[in-house]
């Protein structure tokens, strides 16, 4: 399978990945708060880790993770006893209940590898949302996997990180591998982990977020200093 976490998923947050999961949580929970509903329940797709539900804190909010990475939700499970995970593709699960708020975040949306693919995803969440719901997504755009052409490494003295990336802007995709070396006493454990992500021209996406059924779609860029048009991530609030 592309971008199958294996290894990786242990040491993916102690490597720092689950540090966008925090961001968007607390994004989430400003939203929650300005439009004053309390959603009852949140389906979150391609959840990882489960650090995202870790970092909502305690709340009467069900929460249900969905990955298709064995590893990922080994550690989901032990970080988050009391959650329900399950094991399957965002794009086909079926699950029996709707949710008042559906999540698909941190590149998630970019892993899909296939216009279609995306377009199944974006009707499964629809199909998971009851009707006032709403669904949160976040995607880099080609400004932001252009920026994976390089190579990166960052060593604390609890690890070191090789990343070597290349971008192919004629299909908006891009790889980047990843080495990381974790210390363990005074030897090393390696972890080798490929990603493989694409992106989609916004109008794209529009249609397929309209083709789902979403009658209102707000867009933004993830990080306020840059401007829509010039957003390496764009994050879409839908109804
Ligand atoms: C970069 S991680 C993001 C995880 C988590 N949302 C976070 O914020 O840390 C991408 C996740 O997407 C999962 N994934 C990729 N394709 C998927 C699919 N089709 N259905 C469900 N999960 C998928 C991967 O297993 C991985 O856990």
């Amino acid at each position: 399978m592309r971008n199958a976490y294996g290894d990786f998923s242990k040491y993916y947050d102690y490597l720092g990945w689950n540090k966008f999961a925090r961001s968007a949580a607390i994004r989430i929970k400003s939203f929650i708060k300005l439009r004053g509903v309390k959603p009852k329940s949140i389906l979150d797709f391609a959840c990882g880790t489960g650090e995202l539900k870790k970092a909502m804190g305690k709340s009467n909010i069900r929460y249900v993770g969905v990955d298709v990475s064995a590893g990922m939700l080994k550690v989901a499970r032990g970080k988050c006893p009391g959650a329900k995970f399950i094991r399957d593709d965002a794009a086909s699960v079926r699950l029996k209940e709707k949710f008042d708020m559906v999540l698909f975040l941190f590149d998630s949306a970019n892993h899909l590898n296939s216009l279609t693919h995306l377009k199944k995803m974006f009707k499964n969440a629809r199909r998971h949302l009851s009707d006032d719901g709403t669904f949160i997504f976040d995607i880099l755009t080609d400004i932001g996997l252009e920026r994976w052409e390089h190579i990166d490494i960052r060593r604390t003295d609890k690890y070191t990180v090789i990343s070597n990336g290349y971008y192919y802007p004629d299909d908006l995709s891009a790889d980047i591998f990843i080495e990381a070396f974790v210390k363990k006493g005074n030897k090393y454990d390696r972890v080798y982990q490929k990603i493989v992500e694409r992106t989609y021209p916004p109008a794209d996406i529009f249609n397929a977020l309209t083709e789902a059924g979403f009658l209102k779609v707000l867009v933004s860029s993830y990080n306020p200093d840059e401007e829509l048009e010039e957003a390496s991530r764009l994050w879409f609030v839908c109804g």
